[in-house]
């Protein structure tokens, strides 16, 4: 007979009690067998890596990998994550997209005071909904330093059925120069500081803002093509793959040779399936897409040349049985598809809103042009406005984007609904992150339900170092 580790726990805490075993025994098996503790143990500490092509390089990272290890872990059970800071500099780490407790959140100065180096913090909360998330650190430029990884949350009973499953998580590093820490550590060129002494721009570290870098590596699971093994299926398979961008600064068009893609989940939430040649995805953003394995070959799944060179991001994708050859890449011409946000509705039983906004917040985004600053309403945090809720209601957030840069923005604590004017509101798809794009207004909605002090900020991780960031906080918080 087959039994299932989580039968066998049940029937052993029955067992043990029964049989008047130690106490420690019987609790930890029933803990685990009605609320699983799965407990994991990091360490935050600089390490050599390699991607696979290139040099050695120093990167920060968590237990000397990166990405980081994966958590994975089954709907309701609770995570406890034990970390421990080996790093020269103070570190938290963010459970991104989860809707967490306040005090587990991991925001220095907002919802915890860093971990000092040396020190431990322990995070715990329950894991829920189901999705595909990242964790990160949220101290100054560490997430672009290398410590990030897969958070995945699976759904108890399963509520999809594929055959096998790929993560793949999409990371930009530099590799020249060194590569790694040193090359975060750029400041921007003296010229770019002039308007600080203009108007009530204030640095928001000392020196001035970091500039972004220019990345040359494209990792996928923390190694560069042609230093990843292929995706392998089999012909007739249902495969499922999570697509999670942990990027500092990189938004990428993704396609699949051979193949359209299906999305199935946008930031690891369900929808009607929707089937796309590109797929765009932001820092921060996840999706879940579903590929039948009908079309033998040797693939390639690549990012678009179009704008930085983010062609180099590759995956080969090869069918078993097919004898070893080059992969065949995408082509991207126009007349493709690409999904876009408003091409998407929810699935499932509709749950979302169904009372109107009470609150509503401008949130005007600009920077850029002869600034290193990038602010939010004019301002630029810490000096940034604190968007104030009342337990219960729906806030609406109406951005607006008078820059010429794309910004991924992302509410922590909450999931929201991005408006979409062309649906009725249960419709309306739930993310935790968005891209407002150049000239665009796009507004999102959320049930402020989780009390706290809650960071809200574009996801570029360089324009929230330079000030696009502010908060939301509930009335009668702390
Ligand atoms: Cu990925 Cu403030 O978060
Ligand atoms: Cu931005």
């Amino acid at each position: 007979m087959k039994i299932s580790r989580r039968a066998f726990l049940k029937t052993s805490v029955g067992a043990a009690l029964a049989a008047g075993l130690p106490s420690f025994w019987t609790a930890s098996a029933a803990a685990q067998s009605r609320h699983a503790v799965r407990e994991f143990h990091f360490s935050a500490s600089p390490a050599r890596i390699n991607l696979g092509t290139g040099p050695d390089f120093v990167a920060w990272t968590y237990n000397g990998q990166v990405p980081g290890p994966e958590i994975r872990v089954r709907e309701g059970e609770t995570i406890r994550v034990i970390l421990k800071n080996y790093l020269p500099e103070a570190t938290t780490i963010h459970w991104h997209g989860v809707p967490v407790p306040n005090a587990m959140d991991g925001v220095p100065g907002v919802t915890q005071p860093a971990v000092r180096p040396g020190g431990t913090f322990v995070y715990e909360f329950e894991a829920r909904p189901a999705g595909t998330y990242i964790y990160h650190s949220h101290a100054k430029y560490q997430l672009d330093q290398g410590l990030y990884g897969p958070l995945v949350i699976e759904a108890s009973p399963p509520r999809e059925s594929y055959d096998r499953e790929y993560s793949l998580m999409l990371e930009d590093w530099v590799m020249q120069d060194g590569g790694g820490i040193s090359r975060t550590q750029r400041r921007p060129p003296m010229g770019m500081m002039g308007g600080m002494r203009h108007g009530r721009m204030r640095s928001p570290s000392p020196g001035g803002p970091l500039q972004e870098p220019f990345y040359d590596g494209y990792a996928v699971n923390g190694r560069v093509y042609p230093a990843i093994s292929p995706l392998e299926v089999r012909p007739g398979e249902r495969v499922k793959i999570r697509l999670m961008n942990a990027s500092s600064a990189t938004i990428y068009y993704l396609r699949l040779a051979g193949h359209p893609l299906t999305i199935t989940h946008l930031d690891g939430q369900p929808v009607r399936p929707v089937e796309t040649d590109v797929l765009r995805i932001g820092m921060g953003e996840r999706y879940d897409v579903m590929l039948t394995a009908d079309n033998p070959g040797s693939w390639l799944l690549a990012a678009s040349e179009e704008g930085f060179g983010e062609g180099r991001l590759r995956v080969p994708l090869r069918y078993r049985g097919v004898r070893p050859q080059e992969p065949v890449p995408p082509t991207f011409r126009p007349g493709l598809r690409m999904a876009t946000y408003q091409d998407f509705s929810a699935a499932g039983p509709p749950e979302g809103p169904a009372d109107a906004a009470g609150r509503f917040y401008g949130q005007t985004l600009s920077g850029g042009m002869h600034s290193p600053f990038w602010s939010i309403n004019g301002r630029l945090y810490p000096d940034a406005e604190w968007l104030t809720v009342r337990n219960g209601e729906r806030v609406r957030l109406s951005y607006g984007n008078d820059s010429m840069m794309p910004h991924p923005m992302h509410l922590h604590g909450h999931f929201f609904q991005v408006v979409n004017p062309a649906l009725p509101p249960n419709l309306w798809v739930t993310k935790d992150t968005v891209i407002v794009d150049p000239m665009q207004r796009l507004d999102i909605e959320f049930r402020a339900d989780n009390p706290g002090h809650w960071f809200h900020h574009c996801h570029n991780l360089y324009h929230m170092e330079a000030g696009m960031a502010n908060v939301v906080v509930y009335e009668g918080w702390g």
